[in-house]
């Protein structure tokens, strides 16, 4: 199992499902305060108006300075650890351009789109105004091929983030279409004297590549595809995919995708208190590496990126994963500090030295360190088990520092203790406000991750239901929004919520020790669960989802509709 792929895990549970001989009935969790309608509910806003989320536009203040970007969607060939990759590229790089921008400027970037598909761009991470997070038939139509379109929001929020394509995003990010995005602070509360940014990606194999890109020329939309991509194809025992292309038939927005999820696979038991990584962790850390090839940091797959700095130089590591798995990584020759997790700063981090750094889907982590008088400092693959990861390495300091490289031993790494952003840093930043577990919450979500088998493979549910057939969460502007979020499955799920950032408050029943962690991506291991809070203070409507994109693109998704604010887009269109 430790190497298993996805096929092998799903045709694993299928059978333990059928050597139990049982079926596990799913249960249908009804929401509290949402009507039936799905995936958006029509409830009112104040004084009983209704406002497309179109209308929410950036209020750009008088004298702005306006940082202009165009990132031009192309085909191109990559080399990646000596083998041609058929790449969806921003410019002609995967990741695209590095767009830094100031606080308080605004960003003003046209995507020109020369490939053969649609795409839209969101900004993730960035607390935009509703009409520009980029979901296609929620926020905006496709941009088509041929076509242009133009994004624009304030910077407001200093910090690491990203973007990418948000039409059928499983194959469009895994095939190149994103980069990141630094805005540098007004103030710097730990200013280094190096910045990098690295981003992380593990790119499709060519039969995976090559089954995604006939995906897209399909036609077929990830939204509500019942099961499909991956999964379909697999469970059809076509193994490489071959099947995929039948996605496109699956019950799209019908009944039919939940009617047809069969039996809910067992997740391990919930974890209660303690926190260290378990046998199931690293499962689940493996669970797809057997549908990738190259692993590449920025566009280097060959385990030798060098990042100069002198002995003694600040350097802070903006490190950005744009792929589905998460990374554990750790930094060997030098102590660090995690000063930012998704572009938050940390209050008071203290130093640390032997951890390991599980970096989630779409999650970064800024992390500082002094460059060692010997030279160098080192990013490694700290996963014991994936000799195709070592690669992804990364030495900062001396241009001879790979010539003196001292060689890690991968089994002394892996007894080491994983970092826990629980109960990391103290204190908090001045004039934070944060949220107290015993607070008033307008609104309390309960969201239980589950996977299980459909007809057409496996899906991924929310509260034993699969996207679209979910009503929203629904909030009023103002509102302090709780959610209890339990992962009852084998498998880990990068939950994503779109314009806002949340408070982590609680993690398997215990309260966050250290300072107040803010985030908008939250990595949840098998069997965890945790409480977190967010003010509803961005009107529109936002997807709150797993960022495993094959998890979103087979169910894990739900909305969060600000009261009154109606999809002015066709929702056929609608796309992860
Ligand atoms: Cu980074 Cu909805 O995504
Ligand atoms: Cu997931």
């Amino acid at each position: 199992m430790r190497r298993a792929t996805k096929m092998g895990m799903a045709l694993g549970a299928a059978a333990l499902v059928a050597s139990i001989g049982g079926v596990f009935a799913v249960r249908e969790v009804r929401q509290a305060g949402t009507g039936a309608d799905a995936p958006l509910a029509r409830v009112p806003g104040p004084h009983g108006t209704y406002t497309p989320v179109s209308a929410f536009q950036p209020r750009v203040p008088q004298g702005a300075r306006v940082d202009h970007f165009t990132l031009t969607a192309e085909y191109r060939t990559l080399t990646l650890g000596g083998e041609p990759v058929r790449a969806m590229t921003f410019n002609g790089t995967a990741p695209g351009p590095l767009l830094v921008a100031h606080q308080g400027d605004v960003m003003e970037v046209t995507v020109q789109n020369r490939l053969s598909v649609p795409l839209t761009i969101h900004w993730h991470g960035i607390p935009v105004p509703g009409a520009e997070d980029g979901v296609p038939g929620v926020t905006q139509n496709p941009i088509p091929p041929g076509g242009s379109y133009t994004y624009e929001f304030v910077a407001t929020e200093a910090g690491t983030y990203w973007y990418h394509s948000h039409e059928a995003s499983f194959e469009e990010v895994g095939l190149g279409l994103y980069g990141a995005i630094v805005i540098l602070p007004k103030h710097a509360l730990y200013p280094a004297q190096r910045d990098y940014t690295l981003v992380l990606h593990e790119w499709p194999n060519a039969s995976t590549a090559k089954a995604m890109m006939a995906n897209l020329a399909s036609g077929a939309r990830d939204a509500g595809s019942n099961g499909g991509t991956m999964s379909e194809g697999m469970m059809n025992g076509a193994g490489t995919m071959g099947g995929m292309g039948m996605m496109g038939s699956a019950a799209q927005n019908s009944e039919g995708a939940w009617g047809s999820m069969q039996h809910v696979l067992p997740g391990p038991p919930l974890r209660t208190g303690t926190f260290a990584p378990t046998t199931d962790d690293y499962a689940a850390l493996d669970e797809m590496a057997g549908m990738y090839g190259a692993f590449t940091v920025n566009q280097n797959a060959d385990g030798t990126t060098l990042l100069p700095a002198k002995p003694g130089q600040l350097v802070r590591l903006r490190i950005v994963n744009s792929g589905n798995m998460t990374r554990l990584l750790t930094l060997v020759g030098a102590p660090f500090r995690v000063v930012a997790l998704d572009g938050h700063d940390i209050a008071n981090p203290g130093w640390l030295k032997g951890v390991l750094l599980p970096i989630g889907a779409a999650e970064r982590y800024d992390v500082e360190f002094r460059v060692p008088p010997s030279g160098a400092a080192y990013l490694i693959s700290a996963d014991p088990d994936a000799t195709a990861r070592q690669e992804l390495r990364a030495a900062i300091g001396d241009p001879g520092a790979w010539a003196s490289f001292p060689g890690i031993s991968a089994a002394a790494i892996a007894r080491e203790p994983w970092f826990d952003f629980t109960d990391y840093g103290r204190g908090r930043l001045p004039g934070e406000t944060v949220f107290r577990l015993n607070q008033a919450y307008q609104v309390r979500y309960n969201m239980k991750l589950t996977v299980g088998m459909s007809m057409n493979g496996m899906v991924y549910a929310i509260n034993g239901r699969v996207f679209p057939n979910i009503p929203p969460i629904v909030v009023h502007k103002g509102d302090a929004v709780l959610v209890h979020i339990v992962n009852d499955s084998p498998y880990i799920h990068p939950m994503h919520l779109h314009g806002h950032d949340f408070q982590v408050l609680t993690r398997d029943g215990r309260p966050v020790q250290g300072s107040p962690i803010f985030l908008d991506t939250l990595n949840v291991f098998p069997g965890e669960s945790y409480d977190i809070a967010f003010r509803a203070d961005n009107p529109g409507l936002w997807m709150f989802h797993c960022h495993d994109l094959e998890h979103a693109a087979s169910g894990m998704d739900v909305m969060v509709q600000y009261a009154g604010v109606t999809d002015p887009y066709p929702m056929n269109e609608m796309s992860e």
